[in-house]
């Protein structure tokens, strides 16, 4: 009889061993991203399914197609499932209802790249230091052009584009890039052809945004500057916000015989693949390097602190302090934001995301070669 009870107890151990290890390894996160049309974003979700996976979670991922309506059904579907975190990338504020939905089945809510506006009643916003991609963008303009050498008498010609009005990133990235371009327009070196906002609150910046960062948005805007306010100039510079959008302007600009012998500098953002290779032949100037596989790392791991209740400690972020809050600012108030560093990519340091493995081998050898 003793003998029956130890069996029966070492079973019934041995089941609840497994169950607890059952949760603990089937706690599911739910990451939602926006679009694939802007190819990060697939990698986004990827990488973190595959550290979610890693970490010992379920993951499920999906992609909305830049509309903000799908992206709430398929959060919708993920609490449905019982997911206990959220990983956002969202499309606009609408995801506000999405969030509460969160809220009321206690599920943790993590804001992936782009805030969450409208509310702060979630628990983290993770994203690179979104000003300082700006201002490496505006930086890169001023060395490629050479603008602290440069004079009055001969000003240099730019056109300016920005992000989706729907997604703040974009505020940032202009304002950082126009906060280092504007004493040169001030000092007569650089003058803008176009709609000229000097901030992003200001209406003209409406005149010079990208809905949904769609490229045929950019590329006929830039056709349209091509015969109207950049008809009697050259332009020496187009501030563009991301790859997606320098490439599209970039096709624009070949079409016109005004730049077939000499493209002006285009800016950009994301190291796409097709992006670099532009920069390695001499078309796009730059890029901004964010490594979103530390992104996508950094979030899993901040999730897993939170779903932990362990103290919230990222390496490789620091929290947005000072002038920086202002990143984690929603229109109702601060959240929490972590922030990674991003790093200028011209000719000279394409071997820089190469290095960090962001590409495939084969992409590699293509860029290296
Ligand atoms: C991201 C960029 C991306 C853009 C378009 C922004 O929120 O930060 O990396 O290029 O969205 O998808």
């Amino acid at each position: 009889m003793r003998k029956i009870v130890a069996i029966l107890i070492v079973l019934l151990l041995a089941a609840s061993f497994f169950a607890g290890c059952k949760r603990d390894a089937g706690t599911l996160i739910g990451i939602a991203m926006p679009e694939t049309h802007v190819l990060r974003w697939v990698k986004d979700g990827n990488s973190l399914r595959d550290e979610a996976v890693t970490r010992g979670y379920r993951a499920e991922v999906q992609w909305a197609d830049a509309d903000q309506r799908i992206q709430n059904q398929q959060v919708s579907s993920f609490l449905t499932q019982g997911a206990k975190a959220l990983i956002i990338g969202n499309i606009n504020d609408g995801v506000g209802s999405a969030v509460a939905e969160a809220s009321r089945e206690g599920a943790i809510v993590i804001a992936y790249d782009r805030i969450i506006q409208g509310t702060h009643d979630y628990g983290y916003y993770i994203t690179f230091n979104n000003y300082k991609v700006g201002q490496l963008q505006g930086q890169s303009i001023v060395d490629g052009l050479n603008l602290d050498a440069g004079t009055a008498a001969s000003p240099r010609h730019i056109a300016l584009f920005a992000g989706s009005p729907t997604d703040a990133n974009a505020n940032f990235f202009f304002q950082g890039a126009m906060d280092v371009l504007l004493p040169h327009i001030e000092r007569g070196v650089l003058t803008v052809a176009g709609p000229f906002p000097r901030h992003y609150s200001e209406p003209a910046f409406q005149q010079i945004a990208t809905e949904g960062w769609r490229a045929d948005i950019a590329k006929a805007r830039m056709e349209g500057l091509l015969i109207g306010d950049a008809r009697a100039v050259v332009l020496d510079a187009v501030l563009a916000p991301n790859d997606t959008l320098g490439r599209a302007i970039i096709e624009a600009l070949r079409a016109d015989a005004r730049y077939h012998a000499r493209l002006p500098v285009v800016t950009g953002q994301d190291a796409e693949f097709d992006s670099i290779m532009s920069i390695k032949n001499g078309e796009q100037y730059s890029t901004v390097f964010k490594d979103t596989a530390l992104l996508a790392a950094a979030a899993i791991i901040l999730a897993d602190q939170l779903l932990s209740g362990t103290a919230v400690d990222v390496p490789g972020t620091i929290l947005a302090e000072g002038e920086l809050s202002e990143i984690g600012f929603t229109g109702t108030g601060y959240v929490n934001t972590l922030l990674l560093d991003p790093i200028l990519i011209t000719r000279d340091n394409l071997n820089v995301p190469v290095d960090a493995g962001f590409f495939s081998e084969d992409e590699a050898a293509q860029i290296m070669r």
